[in-house]
């Protein structure tokens, strides 16, 4: 199997690996795991005052693939809005990576916690 450049580049040098206080109110969390592997993947987004996500950080314990597909998403999501980064497709993820198909998965992961940190966020302000 071989991996395409911009895979192996996020996997080495991962964005934005990190975290922020979960406690903080302009701060979402997303905790998700992936049932066919059992990774897991943390991805918190900071929202600035107007609405849009002005930091993302994330912590993976997973595959290369699964690392790699957070550090794009924190990438992607900075600057746009929580409805703008709900519409992040883990297929998206997936072709931009070149992932292969056993590592599509992965990428779900990446879909799913970027879901959930915006999923948290609103519950934090009362928005469902
Ligand atoms: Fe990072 Fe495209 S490889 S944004
Ligand atoms: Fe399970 Fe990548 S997240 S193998």
């Amino acid at each position: 199997m071989s991996y395409s450049e911009k895979l192996i580049d996020h996997y080495e040098n991962p964005r934005n690996v990190g975290s922020f206080d979960k406690g903080d109110d302009s701060v979402g969390t997303g905790l998700v795991g992936a049932p066919a592997c059992g990774d897991v993947m943390k991805l918190q987004i900071k929202v600035s005052a107007d609405g849009l996500i002005e930091d993302a950080k994330f912590k993976t314990f997973g595959c290369g693939s699964a690392i790699a597909s957070s550090s794009l998403v924190t990438e992607w999501v900075k600057g746009k809005s929580l409805d703008e980064a709900a519409t992040i497709k883990n297929t998206q993820i997936a072709q931009h990576l070149a992932l292969p198909p056993v590592k599509i998965h992965c990428s779900v992961l990446a879909e799913d916690a970027i879901k959930a940190a915006i999923a948290d966020y609103k519950a934090k302000h009362g928005q469902s």
